[in-house]
């Protein structure tokens, strides 16, 4: 079987983690590199997890470093309430001492490896687009070389850092919009799904249970997470990985097809994902948004994925 080429864009963050140690579970794909954007946390931090976690689970991909800030709207992390302070909320990594980040940056290595693949690359964006929308604006020809950007993002209903934004398209709404408008054949997992795929106490023990570095470090995670949803803070949401399960488990989500774009004014709907679902625009859809999803299938389905990674 030939293997599904994927980059993985990400602000690592303690539910991207949980996406990329899922990935790494998924034999249907080829994960070629992980790239990194400020968000979650600044980009320093995001990259460094990314090394950090790819050396301790035995992870072998490139990864690179990407933009620290916005196209424009200036907004730049440097702690997260929800996350930690480092992104990895109180999971300390060893620091990566035989790995190094690849030379390039993201816009390049993205690029690069779309050329190199000929039109079957597949991309997660699950942090803010920067990235994707500097490699849109840098290399023209790139658009046409990516085959589906599978994204965590947006909502068709609400939001989760104003009443109508979600954070991954706040943070950063000029590269969305430019993403939006790419033409790059896309699936929006948003708000709408995402903060219905909570996990469970039963789930994290099963994980612990398999006791792999990798599951074990997931089941760190999640624990993590549960605290701080005692806290009063977010719940156990699987926002990341359930756009992974989109790329790969499609069937445990319902999706419908808008045409859409990114607000970039107004006083209280900068970011907001517009979607003209009485298609009163009368434009092609460019947008699969994921609208209903069958939990108890992609928290096994989430797992079980975790648990099949053995590592080195
Ligand atoms: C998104 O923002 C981050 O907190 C998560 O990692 C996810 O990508 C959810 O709004
Ligand atoms: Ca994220």
């Amino acid at each position: 079987m030939k293997k599904r080429p994927f980059i993985i864009d990400c602000d690592t963050g303690t539910d991207d983690a949980i996406a990329l140690l899922a990935a790494y579970g998924c034999e249907e794909i080829e994960l070629l590199g992980i790239t990194s954007v400020n968000g979650n946390v600044r980009e320093e931090y995001t990259s460094r997890n990314n090394l950090d976690l790819c050396e301790y689970v035995g992870f072998k991909c490139p990864v690179c470093r990407g933009a620290d800030m916005p196209m424009a709207s200036g907004y730049r992390n440097s702690s997260d309430m929800t996350h930690g302070h480092t992104g990895l909320g109180s999971i300390e990594l060893p620091k990566a001492t035989k790995t190094d980040f690849d030379s390039r940056k993201a816009a390049q290595f993205l690029y690069e490896t779309a050329v190199e693949q000929k039109g079957e690359l597949e991309l997660l964006v699950i942090g803010p687009m920067t990235n994707i929308a500097i490699a849109i604006i840098q290399y023209p020809e790139f658009v046409s070389l990516v085959k589906h950007v599978w994204f965590m993002g947006g909502a068709v209903w609400g939001g989760n850092v104003t009443t109508n934004a979600e954070f991954n398209i706040w943070a950063d709404p000029e590269a969305a919009h430019t993403v939006f408008m790419s033409g790059i054949p896309m699936t929006m997992v948003g708000l709408d799904v995402t903060l219905k795929a909570i996990m469970t106490k039963d789930d994290i023990k099963e994980l612990r249970d398999n006791d792999t570095k990798s599951s074990v470090l997931a089941a760190d995670l999640l624990d993590f997470m549960a605290d701080r949803h005692e806290r009063g803070g977010e719940d156990i949401i699987m926002h990341d990985a359930l756009a992974l399960a989109a790329a790969l488990y499609p069937e445990c989500m319902r999706y419908e097809d808008y045409w859409m774009d990114v607000e970039l004014r107004g006083d209280y709907t900068r970011g907001h994902t517009f979607a003209d679902f009485r298609n009163k625009m009368k434009k092609e859809p460019n947008v699969s948004a994921a609208m209903e999803v069958d939990v108890p299938a992609f928290r096994r389905w989430l797992v079980d994925k975790i648990n099949s990674y053995k590592g080195e």
